[in-house]
């Protein structure tokens, strides 16, 4: 079928519409995800007792050396939530546990170690402080942090 030059226009922009519609989304960050740089942690490195997420840092590479990090998704084995955290190795023998959720779309996050803060994995990029608090938006509630223990091998995240 052939399609006039003024068919095409229309149709032209109608898809320029949905594309820019789709990149700056319904709240001003695009939901087109950007890409979350942290590795996975894999699920035999660590195990859930009660309220408490122990993770076996033995096995884990990503987070051996300070300014590394790992992601983890409990899924849903905590009264049904999906809860998604990130760890990173701040300095030498201190970590630190955050909820793997930008408070302004939920979208994963990714440890910045040079400049000491996380960065939403968005185009929108909000940033916050290794206390949870919001650099720069668009988000605009801090971030959840979990309280933790380190002994020996293991991080016991308080997850309650
Ligand atoms: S989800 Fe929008 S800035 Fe993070």
């Amino acid at each position: 079928m052939k399609t006039n030059r003024r068919e095409f226009i229309r149709k032209a922009g109608i898809a320029t519409a949905c594309v820019c519609t789709g990149l700056a989304g319904v709240n001003g960050c695009s939901m087109i995800g950007g890409i979350s740089r942290t590795p996975e942690i894999m699920s035999d490195s660590w195990e859930l007792d009660g309220d408490s997420l122990i993770v076996n840092l033995d096995r884990i590479d990503c987070l051996r050396d300070t300014g590394g990090s790992g992601k983890l998704n409990i899924g849903g084995q905590l009264n049904g939530d999906e809860i998604k955290i990130i760890i990173i190795h701040q300095r030498e023998e201190e970590y630190k546990a955050f909820a793997d959720c930008c408070t302004h779309g939920c979208r994963e996050l990714n440890y910045l170690h040079e400049k000491e803060q996380l960065e939403c994995s968005s185009f929108g990029k909000s940033a916050f402080t290794l206390s949870g608090k919001v650099i720069k938006g668009p988000a605009e509630t801090p971030l959840k942090t979990y309280s933790l223990q380190k002994t020996d091998n293991r991080i016991i995240i308080d997850i309650a």
